[in-house]
């Protein structure tokens, strides 16, 4: 080294999927337990002696402020033209703010930016960077999805310095870069798409937005055991964090909000993939309720509440008899760990045993479940398999189950009970805490304490 050999550059061991880091290679990351992700991630002596934080030197001129003594400016937020997108966004674009959307390759990112930014090409200065299509493929898609792009400027590069300075002439207030994996910086050597360019184009890309005030939006690919180092590395780098759900085969995409630094978390935005785009699906109950016109066994909906909007859902099981010494417990859209709880708690307190029997729970629409007032719901529809009973067809459940067998109450019951009422259902079973305290017009509410009650009804 320069140095003498005195200060070598350090290297530690930065995992692709997940970020963690540490000071030797292994062959499986301990923190998420991908295999072969650990890469080598070398700190320039500069860097780790001064260099970027060579601030701490001039620490005397630092200020503190009092909270109070802090101006805030009106938070300029700008409507994107899309009102599921607001939604996860927590009500619009934020100036200066970094927004990170991950998701698997071919699920429409770059379709859903493409479509916000030609749409507010009308009325801000935009810029789309892509490092995956070239500019004719771009317009072609433009043209194809009849979007408004006459004034979208593009710029097909993957260098971020460059990015930047053309970025800095060109002054747009939405900025777009398609996709943070293919970008590159100078100062490392290191391929594009590993976890130190990732973080470093990433780093100044952030800067960059603070700065100068653009919104700027991130492209980032989920990978797949990859070579490619995944969103989630620079989840903590980032003012708000969208990821796609729903399944590849669905025409659904859905998208959740991850982290907000300006909004709530785990707001959900709904679209469906047409062949003029991705269109915004405004009453997502109606589309996840399509089912049979007549009740089936084994068939519940669910009145799940994802951010701040309540949404009904089709909960799906099957009991089957299995096979196997350990019967399976699959669960798609919700915890596999929950099943296993529930039916033990079936099993203690309520006295019937599925330990001989394959047990399938599925949510229909590819929507994931992230809360538990979806217990009761998986507890209903399993029982409803098993005894090849179905439920009432006008029937929504919402409630927690303990496990010593009660029905514990949800937030937000009464808004869960207005939207099953809007949708035309007449029955309702809820835990005893959610009764509400008026009567609610065409529903008739069961509230029911514990899993005996339930089990009577
Ligand atoms: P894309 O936005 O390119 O995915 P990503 O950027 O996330 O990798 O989406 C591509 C997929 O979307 C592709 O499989 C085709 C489909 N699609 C449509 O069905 N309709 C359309 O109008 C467009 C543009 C894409
Ligand atoms: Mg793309």
């Amino acid at each position: 080294m320069a140095q003498g050999g005195k200060r070598q550059a350090k290297s530690h061991y930065v995992c692709r999927s997940c970020g963690a880091s540490f000071p030797k290679w292994a062959g499986q990351c301990s923190e998420c337990h991908a295999w072969n992700a650990l890469e080598e991630n070398l700190v320039p002596p500069a860097a780790a002696s001064g260099g970027r934080f060579a601030g701490y030197a001039g620490a005397i001129s630092a200020q503190v402020l009092a909270l109070a003594a802090v101006e805030i400016e009106h938070e300029a937020r700008s409507p994107t033209d899309s009102a599921e997108l607001d939604r996860v966004l927590g009500g619009g674009l934020v100036e200066g703010s970094v927004v990170l959307i991950g998701g698997d390759p071919g699920i429409g990112k770059s379709t859903l930016l493409i479509q916000t930014l030609a749409r507010l090409s009308v009325s801000l200065r935009t810029l789309y960077v892509s490092g995956e299509e070239s500019p004719r493929q771009i317009s072609l898609r433009a043209k194809r999805l009849e979007l408004p792009a006459d004034d979208l400027r593009l710029l097909p590069e993957t260098c971020v310095e460059r990015i930047i300075a053309a970025a800095e002439r060109e002054h747009p207030q939405v900025m777009v870069v398609d996709s943070i994996q293919t970008m590159y910086t100078e100062l490392l050597q290191s391929a594009p798409g590993s976890v130190s360019q990732v973080r470093e184009a990433t780093a100044q890309l952030v800067h960059f937005a603070k700065r100068s005030g653009t919104a700027v939006f991130l492209v980032g690919h989920v990978t797949k055991e990859g070579s490619l180092a995944g969103p989630r590395v620079l989840e903590h780098m980032v003012d708000c964090v969208l990821y796609f759900e729903g399944e590849a085969g669905s025409q659904f995409r859905l998208i959740r909000t991850i982290k907000n630094r300006f909004g709530a978390v785990n707001e959900l935005g709904v679209f469906a993939m047409t062949d003029k785009g991705l269109k915004e699906v405004s009453n997502p109950s109606a589309i996840f309720l399509s089912r049979q016109a007549e009740a089936v066994p084994g068939s519940v909906i669910l009145v799940t509440r994802e951010g701040t909007r309540p949404l009904l859902v089709e909960v799906q099981a099957l009991v089957d008899e299995s096979p196997l010494a350990n019967p399976r417990r699959v669960t798609l859209g919700l915890e596999q760990n929950r099943l296993s709880m529930l039916l033990a708690v079936l099993h203690r307190h309520g006295g019937i045993g599925m330990f001989d029997q394959d047990v399938y729970v599925n949510v229909v629409g590819g929507v994931r479940i992230t809360e538990t007032a979806s217990d009761l719901a998986v507890l209903m529809a399993a029982l409803s398999s098993l005894r090849d009973r179905p439920l009432d067809h006008g029937l929504v459940v919402f409630g927690e189950v303990g496990l010593t067998g009660e029905i514990r109450p949800v937030p937000n019951g009464q808004e869960r009970l207005r939207e099953a009422a809007k949708h035309g259902f007449k029955r309702a079973i809820v835990p005893r805490g959610n009764r509400p305290k008026q009567e609610m017009e065409g529903l008739e509410v069961i509230a029911v304490e514990n899993l005996a009650e339930v089990l009577e009804i």
